[in-house]
């Protein structure tokens, strides 16, 4: 945890049972070195006194607009310049839907808007709130505007009822904030071009030729790579993902389309990391008009081949461009991803086994061996986002 020292962290509580957790969260914080500033909601207060948490802070907690007997006012427009960031551990539903929609009627929500500092929130709640559209929503909301979510563990809840929606232990969290710190900026400078999602390919006003990427391995790479620091260029097929925070996403939707982009942005680009499934094929012919049901047969669609985006990027690449692929395999995986290593001129190539459960298209995990003329490093099955700060790390050590 050596990360988090000296650091200034705002510890936001708002009003859940796992308010708990929050002064054990304190404690690791403070001991790890932070100096940590706690706001409490006013329903917060009920779960846990300020005086626990101002004695192991070693600061007055703040709740209040004003101290009521002489009417200092507390500024939250000074704690959220003083703060390197905020954690909102629990994060109750009523919290989220105030961060979201800007509902700025306590202490912990003003110094949130006012906060300049990367945000991280921990939702705690019972199952269903967590499941309901509206939760769903303003999460989405929150990480559209750059919050990070600390996911929610499965588990018995407060209710005794099982499910998720238990806020992540302390020890995780101070963790998420640590290597927040550690990897802070270590791509600064860095100029990322990434490529996600799959491709449409058109074959008249209403159909195409796609396949089922989500796009999410590449969109928690740009996330990931603006959080350190990279100035990125996403490169989008289409998803229905919201724009990754701090990233300039570019959405396409064929395959032509994508390499356009690609080749706009590659020569000014230091890392291109090619993470979507590009359509091998387009229709030869686009209909003007839909393609009418009632013909007894429709003569074949026919195909042409579409342009290898990574390949044409490798066959460009300058010395000191580091580009890198993916490769989806079902069998002799690593010789073919050695095959694609060396036909498309590339630095790197991420293997993915269709094989491995939890691996692969529209999951939230995934399990890579990541591979280097020089090197094969197998990973564990993760989170996404865990996936490409591994990804990263391996990027960076090889810069
Ligand atoms: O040849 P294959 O499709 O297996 O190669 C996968 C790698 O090549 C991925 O990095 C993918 O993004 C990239 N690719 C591409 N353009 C294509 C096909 C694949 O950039 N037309």
């Amino acid at each position: 945890m050596s990360n988090l020292k000296g650091k200034h962290i705002i510890l936001g509580i708002s009003g859940g049972i796992a308010a708990y957790k929050s002064v054990v969260l304190l404690r690791l914080l403070v001991k790890a070195g932070a100096e940590v500033q706690v706001v409490i909601t006013p329903n917060g207060k009920e779960f846990i006194t300020p005086v626990t948490l101002s004695a192991l802070s070693g600061k007055p907690v703040v709740s209040e607009f004003f101290t009521a007997n002489t009417g200092e006012w507390h500024s939250h427009v000074d704690l959220g310049l003083w703060a390197d960031a905020m954690v909102i551990a629990p994060a109750t539903a009523s919290t989220l839907a105030k961060m979201a929609t800007g509902v700025a009627d306590n202490m912990l929500i003003t110094t949130y808007l006012s906060a300049k500092a990367p945000v991280f929130v921990a939702p705690a709640m019972d199952l269903d709130m967590m499941a309901h559209p509206t939760t769903t929503r303003n999460l989405a909301t929150l990480q559209a505007d750059g919050v990070t979510i600390i996911e929610p563990a499965t588990g018995e809840l407060a209710s005794h009822l099982v499910g998720r929606g238990r806020m992540e232990e302390p020890e995780k969290i101070a963790a998420v904030l640590d290597s927040f710190f550690g990897r802070n900026h270590d791509m600064a400078g860095r100029k990322v071009l990434i490529t996600a999602g799959p491709t449409y390919e058109r074959i008249d006003p209403v159909r195409f030729i796609g396949n089922f990427s989500s796009g999410k391995m590449g969109y928690a790479l740009a996330a990931c790579a603006a959080a350190r620091g990279a100035e990125v260029t996403l490169v989008s097929g289409p998803t229905e993902l919201p724009d990754p925070p701090g990233v300039n996403t570019v959405r396409v939707e064929s395959a032509r389309q994508m390499l356009e982009a690609c080749e706009k942005a590659f020569d000014n680009t230091d890392v291109a990391i090619m993470a979507a499934a590009v359509a091998d094929y387009a229709p030869r012919h686009y209909a003007d008009h839909k393609i009418k049901r009632e013909h007894d047969a429709v003569e074949a669609i026919e195909l042409v081949k579409n342009p290898d985006i990574a390949a044409t990027l490798g066959a460009r690449k300058r010395d000191g461009q580091l580009l890198v692929g993916f490769a989806l395999e079902t069998d002799n995986a690593e010789a073919n991803a050695r095959e694609k290593l060396v036909r498309k001129n590339l630095d790197m190539i991420v293997l993915n086994s269709l094989a491995d459960k939890g691996a692969g298209f529209g999951t939230d995990t995934n399990k890579v061996t990541v591979i280097t003329p020089e090197s094969a490093t197998a990973f564990s099955l993760k989170s996404k986002n865990a996936v490409a700060a591994d990804i990263l790390d391996c990027i960076i050590k090889k810069l």
